[in-house]
């Protein structure tokens, strides 16, 4: 799209602290596909008001997530790192789109099931059409790849099939993107139940390592991890906390599980939990630090944010224009 390159984009929520699952499962794949595609990466704040949020701590978290993809390496002269808020396209093709969705489509969606079910007393319409502002997002940019962990696969399904439809009677609006699901991609489970996901919402604080987790945190979490009583460091699904050890430490590391094994042999799983714990600190520490320097200087990071918006407004603006005028909207007045 842009000088015939390829467009990618994605976006996380600035709701919770992020895990080391985030991390491994989504922002380091970034970090590998930002060489390769011109890409967009949002904070997508208007989707976390579907559910109630505490103003001050929203900004404040939308923050913290601009900064830290920023400091996990993401380079915003390179890429274009902004807050949806801030590119009023996001709402206005949402608008449209809307009308060209079922409502049947977005029942089926299960992330809303779950949702209305967790916050039963606020079963907003924007809950409902959190898929919808979803495919804007994707759609406006023309992007052609979007990485995602598997639970959004069903909303890309419906980004796609929207945008198919639109195409249908339109002629060629939208490029129809595909889902890219990274390796390592939501594999990270939970430090105290293996056969659980790693998540930001469990209640027990050692199931997880936060990003914000500082080095001591990160080892102790490691030693506490659960494992199992063979005394033998390998990757196997009979072994699934010391499988889930061996994934977190490839990842980190960039060594194969075999290496890691042959690592290893012969090691109790206290020196293999502590290589483990001591490696993540070693990979979080940097970014930490990073996020803590860009977080003091205000000046740069708003100038950041000012110009990203600016060239997302600007890709945001040419799509929108072109489906205002497919759908019948008057023709601006110059
Ligand atoms: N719904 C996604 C999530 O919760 C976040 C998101 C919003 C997103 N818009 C997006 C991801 C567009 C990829 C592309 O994880």
């Amino acid at each position: 799209m842009l000088n015939g390159e390829k467009m990618l984009f994605s976006g996380m929520q600035a709701t919770g602290t992020l895990t080391l699952g985030n991390y491994l499962g989504a922002l380091n794949n970034w970090l590998t596909l930002s060489d390769e595609y011109k890409c967009l990466y949002c904070v997508v704040d208007e989707h976390s008001i579907t559910v109630r949020q505490d103003p001050a701590e929203l900004r404040k978290r939308a923050r913290n997530l601009l900064t830290l993809y920023i400091a996990a390496g993401l380079d915003p002269e390179k890429n274009i790192i902004y807050y949806q808020s801030h590119v009023s396209a996001h709402a206005e093709l949402a608008w449209i789109l809307n009308c060209y969705t079922y409502m049947g489509e977005l029942q089926r969606m299960t992330q809303f099931k779950d949702k209305s079910a967790k916050h039963a007393d606020n079963i907003n319409a924007g809950l409902f059409t959190y898929p919808v502002l979803m495919a804007a997002d994707i759609l406006l940019y023309q992007a052609d790849v979007v990485p995602v962990g598997i639970d959004q696969m069903q909303h890309l399904e419906l980004t796609r099939n929207i945008a198919e439809r639109f195409n249908n009677i339109y002629g060629d609006v939208f490029t129809v993107p595909e889902a890219y699901i990274g390796k390592v991609g939501a594999k990270i489970q939970s430090l105290q139940d293996p056969s659980k996901k790693m998540s930001k919402s469990d209640e027990n604080v050692n199931a997880s390592i936060y990003l914000t987790d500082d080095r001591d945190t990160i080892i102790r979490k490691f030693k506490r991890a659960v494992t199992d009583n063979e005394a033998c460091v390998r990757y196997s699904d009979d072994q699934p906390g010391i499988k889930n050890l061996i994934t977190i430490y490839s990842a980190v590391t960039g060594k194969t599980p075999a290496e890691v094994e042959a690592e290893f042999a012969g090691s109790g799983y206290g020196d293999f939990k502590l290589a483990v714990g001591e490696a993540v600190a070693d990979r979080l520490n940097p970014i930490q630090a990073k996020q803590a320097d860009l977080l003091a200087n205000k000046d740069y990071v708003d100038s950041i944010i000012k110009n990203n918006a600016e060239q997302a407004n600007y890709l945001a603006q040419k799509t929108l224009r072109k489906v205002q005028k497919k759908v019948g909207f008057p023709e601006r007045i110059r």
